[in-house]
């Protein structure tokens, strides 16, 4: 999936994540690729946290009044994510396990970026506008 300037938020720090999430997941499913995939998933669950905590610290310093329910989100894919992992160590055809992975992480951003993340950046570009 290609990164589309419709999925900036505007903070960038957190698009540079996201575009770096989307680069990542498109190994996946890269047949020219595939001698990466056991690094790939590895280094997207590491990632994967190190974005979310970056998030949360940015909630935390703003005072966003949605920061639970945010952060609950992010803790609900992490496990997705850990299901699919286990779910690939396990399968003896992995192909479509990979296209699985690649979808719920791309699917799973797409939506979340569109709808939580821009919603917080709102509130934040606003917050650092105003400086309150
Ligand atoms: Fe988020």
């Amino acid at each position: 999936m290609i990164w589309t300037k419709s999925l900036e938020t505007g903070v960038p720090k957190i698009d540079e994540q996201h575009k770096e999430l989307f680069r990542q997941a498109d190994i996946l499913v890269d047949k020219s690729q595939q001698g990466k995939v056991n690094e790939t998933l590895n280094f997207l669950k590491s990632y994967v946290a190190k974005h979310f905590s970056d998030e949360e610290i940015l909630h935390r310093v703003s005072a966003y009044p949605k920061l639970d329910f945010h952060k609950k989100l992010h803790e609900d894919f992490s496990k997705y994510y850990r299901e699919l992992y286990g779910q690939y160590q396990a399968a003896p055809n992995k192909q479509p396990v990979l296209m699985s992975i690649n979808t719920a992480v791309v699917g799973w951003l797409r939506e979340h970026i569109m709808k939580h993340d821009k919603e917080f950046a709102v509130y934040y570009l606003e917050k650092q506008k105003t400086g309150k």
